[in-house]
């Protein structure tokens, strides 16, 4: 479903990421470790084509960063989950509007916004919670916030960038499980972190290595 074919983006001299391959399978759940610096985040990016390689081809579902048309770039991007450290909730809307948010652009009628919104917060534990405003949450709530609205047009990949940067390690621990459920639903999840303890309390994923823009395992 991703493929990374000898991809460089090469911000400056030895800045960026360096004939990267790897593929990522349906359902697959791996993990993207590195120190900061790394790449992780630039790879992300690629696979959302945020980031276009400067050589090489990445590959998402049947779109090619060679072939790729900027106007197919919402619709690309809605089969695209992406959730980071900071969250990203627009702080101006309750949680129910920032999950609804990611239906109403794609002009689905309100009444199944509504219930498609109510069932994804239903499954979340966030459904009591629906009418607060972000700042009057906790970390580990926000995050999941940010999860329901990146699963709530299905996509087949959820992109990961350091989830539980922000987090305690009981929310650590509980959006881990939330992932690992929904990697069992049939969404591939690639997960960057620099965090050992969840690497190891995870031992049956599968992990690639970056070190200074190149795969080293
Ligand atoms: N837009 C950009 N312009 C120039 N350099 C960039 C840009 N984005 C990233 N870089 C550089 O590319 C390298 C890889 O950055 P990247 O953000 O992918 O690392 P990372 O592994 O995600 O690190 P962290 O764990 O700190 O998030 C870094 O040296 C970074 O400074
Ligand atoms: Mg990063």
């Amino acid at each position: 479903m991703v493929e990374f074919k000898n991809v460089t983006i090469k911000y400056s001299e030895n800045v960026g990421i360096f004939n990267v391959n790897l593929s990522i399978g349906k359902g697959e759940f791996v993990f993207l470790l590195g120190d900061s610096g790394a790449g992780k985040s630039t790879i992300l990016k690629a696979i959302y084509f945020d980031e276009i390689p400067t050589s090489g081809e990445v590959i998402f579902a049947e779109h090619s960063s060679l072939t790729l048309k900027n106007k197919e770039l919402p619709f690309i991007r809605r089969k695209i989950g992406v959730v980071f450290y900071d969250f990203k909730l627009l702080e101006d809307r309750n949680v129910f509007e920032n999950v609804a948010f990611a239906l109403r652009v794609t002009q689905m009628p309100r009444k199944q916004v509504k219930i498609k919104t109510l069932k994804i917060l239903t499954e979340m534990g966030l459904v009591q919670q629906r009418y607060k405003m972000p700042n009057n949450l906790s970390a580990g709530e926000k995050q999941k916030v940010a999860i329901a609205r990146a699963l709530i047009n299905e996509p087949y990949i959820l992109l990961a960038d350091e989830p539980t940067g922000n987090l305690d390690i009981a929310s650590e621990r509980e959006i881990i499980e939330i992932l690992k459920k929904v990697n069992l639903r049939g969404t591939a999840v690639l997960m960057a972190t620099h965090n050992t303890r969840i690497v190891e309390e995870n031992t049956s994923f599968q992990k690639i290595y970056l070190s200074k823009g190149k795969i080293t395992g």
